[in-house]
């Protein structure tokens, strides 16, 4: 069999090749690379395995590839990497490698190209290009990685317990590569996958959340989560999403299954947008349900304040799985607290005052917020999805309007409080903040123009009920009033 390499990459093949020829090493191209040439898919990072020092190559072809090549070397690992032009060739010496049970820390030792091959997790990933001169192009594939991939299977080479003993990071890799190739797991190896679940305690929450990212982000991401669940690792890793499955029944009246419902949510919004943390908001926007679910025999279920439990639990999570705590957290948080509010203002009358409220509090994350709304509605009444479909472009065109009228955005009232302060000799304390509340107020409210001048008169008005007069004209405002 033929085989090409990308063409910005081939002649970088070619000199590790002659290099290899020159040290006389048995080199091969391995691993995910070749997994991507025959899955069409483009790949940036190169490994190479050679029968010998992978250290050794990696500095002769350094050298061949000249200034603009930077060579990092991990002794203690026995690695090398070559960054060339944007591409990361990562070179080791082929090994045998067994893992102790209470670490990720491998016992390493030389080995031939099959012992190298069959301590690689899934037999997609197995398989070896021989670039010496007299085999080039040679195709090795001794777990049958070519067929796994025609097949759309993710198998382990090994026996499956072996695979998930050595690493269980691999657990969450098997269901990745489903998930974002649309493979199926071979039945023998999601087995294991369940048996060895709560292996993956030995592993970095930082590994795991890297692996959810992936999963999030692949086209149909429930194929991952439905996954996770169905293999118990969801429960272990985020038992609040599992807390959404199932459907409780009283008088006769359930409630729809939060999982599934959850499941299409992030599939629809899959479809509209690749933000990361837009998709996180769009898995976790229902998670405050069980938590605030109630049965009234009138109304029946209701979930009263779930976007705000939600939003309560969100921090916890963050930190357990070593999110990011800044601006990531807030802009999920605030998403999850305002989804319902959308959807609040179709069912009545959208007033410029509602409107205005929603811009305030979404600020510059409004596009997103509609998003997920939209996201939401997965009714399967075909009516009701249409009257929601019809209330959302009205509301996303009263928002145009309005934004453009009174510039809410991300608004800042046009006196603030050291101003306040000034004009009425006042020293910090409840009442400057009380005007402050009151302007903020009259402008989401419309009683005043989000303008200067309105606003300097209307507090003017306000502070005198209070019996306060104006001492200075605003010294810290250069604008005429
Ligand atoms: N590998 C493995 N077990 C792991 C991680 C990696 O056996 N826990 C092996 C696989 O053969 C994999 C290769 O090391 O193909 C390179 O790993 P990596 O670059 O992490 O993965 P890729 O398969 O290249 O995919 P991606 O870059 O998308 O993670």
């Amino acid at each position: 069999m033929e085989l090409y390499f990308d063409k910005r990459h081939g002649k970088i093949v070619e000199i590790i090749a002659e290099e290899a020829d020159k040290l006389q090493m048995e080199t091969y191209i391995i691993g995910g690379y070749v997994r991507d040439i025959f899955l069409r898919r483009a790949s940036k990072d190169i490994d190479v395995v050679c029968v010998g020092s992978g250290i050794r190559l990696a500095q002769s072809v350094a050298g061949q590839l000249g200034t603009q090549a930077a060579l990092s070397v991990f002794k203690n690992f026995g690695t090398a990497q070559v960054k060339y032009k944007g591409t990361e060739i990562e070179f080791v010496g082929a090994r045998k490698e067994s893992y102790n049970r209470n670490s990720r820390k491998p016992i390493v030792e030389n080995g031939t190209l099959e012992d190298d091959l069959k301590r690689r997790d899934f037999t997609i990933n197995t398989l070896a290009i021989h670039i010496n001169k007299e085999n080039f192009g040679e195709l090795i594939d001794p777990f049958n990685g070519l067929q796994d991939m025609n097949d759309l299977l993710i198998r382990t080479p090994l026996d499956p317990d072996i695979t998930f003993c050595d690493d269980p990071l691999r657990m969450f890799r098997a269901i990745r590569f489903a998930s974002l190739l649309g493979f199926s797991i071979y039945p023998e190896t999601f087995e294991a996958i369940r048996r060895n679940k709560n292996r993956i305690e030995i592993i970095s929450k930082e590994r795991i959340a890297d692996e959810l990212n992936k999963i999030i982000l692949s086209p149909c991401p429930s194929v991952g989560f439905e996954l996770l669940d169905k293999t118990g690792l969801l429960e272990i890793t985020l038992p609040e999403l599992a807390a959404l499955k199932g459907v409780e029944t009283k008088e006769g009246v359930g409630h729809k299954d939060n999982f599934s419902h959850t499941m299409k949510v992030l599939d629809n919004l899959a479809q509209t947008s690749d933000k990361l943390w837009l998709r996180w908001a769009a898995l976790f926007h229902d998670i405050g349900k069980p938590r605030s679910k109630r049965f009234d025999p009138k109304t029946g279920w209701t979930f009263h304040t779930h976007e705000y439990i939600g939003m309560k639990m969100l921090k916890e999570i963050f930190r357990r799985m070593k999110f990011p705590l800044g601006d990531k957290l807030k802009y999920v948080e605030k998403l999850i607290l305002l989804h319902m509010r959308p959807i609040a203002l179709s069912d009545d009358e959208i007033t410029d005052s509602a409107i205005r409220r929603l811009l305030f509090e979404a600020g510059s994350d409004i596009d997103d917020l509609m998003l997920l709304c939209e996201a939401d509605i997965t009714s399967k009444n075909p009516g009701k999805v249409r009257q929601f479909l019809a209330n959302f472009k009205l509301v996303r065109s009263k928002l145009k309007e309005i934004e453009e009228k009174d510039r809410i955005r991300n608004f800042q009232p046009p006196v603030d409080g050291l101003q306040i302060m000034n004009m009425f000799n006042l020293p910090p304390g409840k009442i400057v903040g009380e005007l402050k509340s009151a302007v903020k107020d009259a402008i989401l409210d419309g009683i005043v123009p989000n303008e200067y001048k309105a606003v300097y008169d209307f507090l003017v008005e306000k502070a005198g009920e209070k019996g306060l007069e104006v001492v200075s004209r605003d010294p810290q405002n250069t604008a005429t009033v």
